[in-house]
């Protein structure tokens, strides 16, 4: 089993000091840097948008993992690059012509992803997986950090694993929502690459020894 990549959530750190938080992720082992773009239409709930991600870009050393919650992501492709976005991400359910949103997100020259609610069944991603630099699979309803992790979407995780085995992709597969000490185990075991933490890492007393412990916090 390889150590996961950790990507901490923005979501969850003190957005009165987010440079000294931004600042103790560029110190730590974490791997990427997680921002969440919600539009209070894909999701009840609304977080951040262009300016706030600019300035992220500014301070982070780490790449800035995007993850769209907004409805109609190919009106905003572009400006998420200019952002600052190295892996951008859109949800299955928002996009109507899926294949052509990756296509636009990798001429950008950003990595694409897809993400898919706790609802959706996985298995309707295989024709779009070959094209894919990641896979991201929701462990919560989007729109809130600090809720209770889902557990079926460890089977989508390793039917995930699975696919990119039997057939050679090379897409990363993250996951998303209610990953702590307890679940990330879980979730790497069953074949996740990258784990995304909000609360459990800028909610712990020592988010650096908390991205360290995930990260070794193998099954
Ligand atoms: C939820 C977001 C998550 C959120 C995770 O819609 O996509 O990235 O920040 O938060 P935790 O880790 O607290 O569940
Ligand atoms: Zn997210």
């Amino acid at each position: 089993m390889n150590v996961p990549l950790i990507s901490p959530s923005v979501l969850s750190a003190d957005f009165g000091n987010l440079a000294r938080d931004i600042d103790t992720v560029n110190r730590s082992e974490a791997d990427w840097l997680h921002l969440d773009v919600m539009d209070g239409v894909f999701v009840p709930n609304i977080s951040f948008g262009f300016p706030v991600i600019s300035a992220v870009k500014g301070h982070s050393t780490k790449p800035l993992d995007v993850h769209l919650m907004i409805s109609d992501p190919d009106r905003y492709l572009s400006r998420f690059r200019d952002a600052g976005a190295d892996i951008l991400t859109v949800h299955y359910e928002a996009a109507t012509h899926l294949h052509r949103t990756v296509d636009e997100i990798k001429r950008l020259g950003m990595k694409a992803g897809v993400s898919i609610n706790p609802h959706t069944p996985v298995t309707h991603l295989s024709e779009i997986l070959p094209f894919l630099d990641l896979v991201l699979v929701m462990s919560v309803n989007p729109g809130f950090g600090g809720q209770s992790f889902i557990y079926p979407a460890l089977e989508k995780l390793r039917w995930l694993r699975r696919q990119a085995e039997s057939n050679g992709y090379h897409y990363h597969i993250e996951v998303d929502g209610g990953v702590d000490l307890v679940t990330a185990p879980l979730a790497t075991e069953a074949g996740a690459s990258v784990l995304v933490a909000g609360s459990a890492i800028f909610g712990s007393e020592n988010p650096a020894l908390t991205i360290s412990e995930m990260k070794r916090s193998l099954k």
